[in-house]
């Protein structure tokens, strides 16, 4: 297994915590999960904007690394309301989501608008975490397949080998997310293995290999380890769970 795959469990935090409570959150983290310490699996936490500096600051050096949920494509300039990746990593980000599902499916970003922010991202030094996931209504027709192809081409539209292997993929079924449905072990290795054939046919078998995809969904401490246990999935994005301290810390350590 190369470096790239060693196991990772990222925590989105969405639109939840305030100032005092996302320092604390993170230094419970880093408190209850010695695996992160050791070097055995990589963390990462996802704060609101408003929060990253006093998360930055409040992991110390801990190991944990801390990223942004967007990005604007954009290095500066007359954007009001935005945030450029060259900012995000003047403080300390490491990685940034694009194209996680709530920004597709309620702010309305479009994969063409995604893959814009993948490439500023990775032009910035920062570390993108693409992420694709079919709606219930598209798995019922049967378009899981097609949809992720379409978002996984898309989002990667005009990108070198050179350039997608900074990239980790998140699968996040869209109806698995908040929802408390996780897609069993069987139903997401099914998709990581589909995504990792796509990138050996748009790129080269050692890309494909060497690819972290996450599984992200109503992950929770009693299904880490099973999820984090198929062939092809390398690791977790995990919502709700990861704002219990507990909960997250337990998820880390399953992961080793
Ligand atoms: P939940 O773990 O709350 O389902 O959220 C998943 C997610 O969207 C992570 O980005």
């Amino acid at each position: 297994m190369s470096f790239m795959r060693k196991p990772f469990v990222a925590g989105n935090w969405k639109m939840n915590t305030n100032s005092h409570a996302s320092a604390e959150l993170v230094k419970a983290i880093a408190s209850k999960a010695p695996a992160i310490a050791e070097g055995s699996v990589h963390v990462a936490v996802f704060p609101p904007f408003v929060y990253l500096q006093n998360v930055v600051k409040a992991i110390n050096s801990s190991g944990i690394a801390v990223g942004a949920q967007d990005i604007y494509y954009e290095k500066e300039g007359a954007f009001t309301g935005e945030i450029s990746a060259l900012m995000l990593k003047d403080i300390g980000c490491t990685y940034a989501l694009c194209g996680h599902s709530e920004r597709r499916h309620v702010i309305g970003e479009t994969d063409e608008l995604i893959n814009k922010k993948v490439t500023a991202t990775i032009m910035s030094g920062l570390l993108p975490i693409l992420c694709v996931g079919e709606l219930r209504e598209e798995r019922e027709a049967s378009k899981t397949e097609e949809v992720v192809t379409r978002q996984i081409r898309k989002g990667l539209a005009g990108l070198s080998a050179e350039k997608v292997s900074a990239i980790t993929i998140a699968y996040e079924p869209v109806w698995a997310i908040g929802t408390g449905l996780t897609a069993t072990p069987q139903q997401a290795q099914e998709v990581h293995v589909l995504i990792r054939k796509l990138l050996e046919q748009m790129y080269d078998a050692k890309l494909a290999e060497e690819t972290r995809i996450l599984y992200g969904g109503s992950a929770k401490p009693s299904n880490a380890a099973e999820l984090m246990g198929q062939k092809d999935i390398d690791g977790l994005l995990v919502g709700g769970a990861s704002l219990k301290a507990d909960d997250f810390a337990a998820m880390i350590q399953s992961a080793v």
